[in-house]
């Protein structure tokens, strides 16, 4: 349940519902988003350790973060346990407070190299790589993992013994397997027998928490120390708020369009101020999408801002639109028919492209807007 001091080893955070490395989305922006409703902390997207040794200049601007905008965490995707102490510290010195590991990434690209989901078919390597992490640095050192590479190979509690033995302060469980991609519902059994397997380390579940009554389940079926949230709080970022508020017994706020059109130009104004025009102008039929998704009667908008030729325009298009005749509508996460691929920094796709536009993120929009959908592919 709610835990308003919530330990990762010394260091205390706010809350223990916490939200996830996205890769592609949560950005600068994103998390200025998300900060205003106060997770218990944030992460970065996954940056490669290869990356971060040898391509600074393309990977330090995804570890940008606010002076001001503490607890925070950086994720790391690799399977070199011998780079492994120098890469912690160069995050450490970056002045985040939470050094994460991936564990989790399901893209053929990076599990090829035996990094993301390929660690979790060797479980030794991930305490090696974690040890050396936690020798390296006095900031706490979490993992986050898929349940198992597939339905036959689940290694959720081998792998939560093996990261607590290591010196790690919390695991994090996806409750989907590699194989599994994003069909199907995440199954939280996996986290539930991680538990039960952690001795002194915090299990953080995660996985289809898209609204309070998930929220809730989550920690009564599984029994965890926290919640991740990831895709739910995508246009809705005052999911935070609204789980926090709901175990302190506040009443559910009523969140109207009107809200929804104030925050979502506010989500705008950080992409226009932090990006180029260019990026910024891509960026917004995006992050449109995730607003307008859940927003009943914007369809006409969604497909105008994806016809837009400026920020311009398209502020103008959401200030002028008819949000009174509009209604907010429970998210649900459509299934995926595929890995949504969580692209790292280095990948051809975001070089190509000139810009912080996954396919993952594309393939999470097919049903919502075919058009967008298609056009973002094409622009990869
Ligand atoms: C677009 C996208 C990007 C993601 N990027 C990362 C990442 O960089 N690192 C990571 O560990 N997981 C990443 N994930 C996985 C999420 O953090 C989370 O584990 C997953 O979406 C399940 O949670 P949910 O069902 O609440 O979305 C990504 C997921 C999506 C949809």
């Amino acid at each position: 349940m709610l835990n308003r001091s919530f330990y990762l080893g010394s260091l205390k955070l706010p809350s223990n519902i916490l939200c996830a490395p996205l890769a592609g989305c949560s950005d600068l922006p994103f998390r200025r988003m998300l900060s205003k409703y106060k997770p218990g902390l944030m992460y970065c997207e996954m940056v490669k350790m290869e990356a971060l040794l040898y391509n600074q200049l393309k990977t330090f601007p995804l570890l940008d973060k606010d002076p001001d905008i503490h607890p925070i965490g950086a994720q790391l995707c690799g399977s070199n346990p011998k780079i492994a102490a120098e890469c912690a510290r160069m995050i450490e010195d970056r002045g985040f407070d939470v050094l994460d590991l991936n564990c989790g990434c399901p893209v053929d690209k990076v599990t090829k190299d035996g990094s993301g989901s390929g660690l979790l078919k060797n479980p030794e390597v991930i305490g090696e790589i974690v040890s050396n992490m936690v020798a390296a640095v006095k900031i706490p050192v979490t993992v986050k993992i898929r349940a198992g590479w597939d339905s036959t190979s689940i290694v959720s509690p081998e792998v939560t013994r093996i990261v607590e033995a290591a010196g790690a302060k919390a695991i994090c469980i996806h409750g989907r397997t590699r194989a599994q991609a994003y069909r199907g519902p995440a199954n939280w059994d996996y986290i539930k027998i991680a538990k039960e397997a952690a001795t002194t380390i915090k299990v953080i579940g995660n996985g289809d928490i898209i609204n309070i009554a998930n929220a809730e389940r989550m920690f009564k079926e599984t029994g965890c120390d926290a919640l991740l949230l990831a895709r739910g709080t995508m246009g809705q970022p005052w999911l935070i708020e609204d789980i926090y508020n709901h175990f302190e017994g506040v009443p559910a706020k009523t969140r109207s369009p009107i809200e929804g059109r104030d925050i979502f130009l506010e989500h705008l104004e950080h992409i226009v101020a932090y990006k180029t025009p260019e990026k910024a102008h891509l960026d917004l039929r995006r992050v449109g999408c995730w607003f307008l998704r859940n927003i009943n009667g914007a369809k006409a908008l969604r497909e105008a801002i994806n016809r837009a030729s400026s920020i311009e325009v398209i502020r103008k298009m959401i200030e002028d639109y008819p949000w009174h005749n509009c209604e907010i509508i429970p998210m649900s996460i459509k299934e995926e028919t595929a890995a949504p691929d969580e692209t790292p920094q280095s990948s051809p796709l975001r070089e190509e492209s000139g810009a912080s536009v996954t396919k993952c993120e594309a393939s999470l929009l097919v049903e919502e807007s075919p058009r967008l959908s298609e056009e973002i592919i094409q622009c990869c």
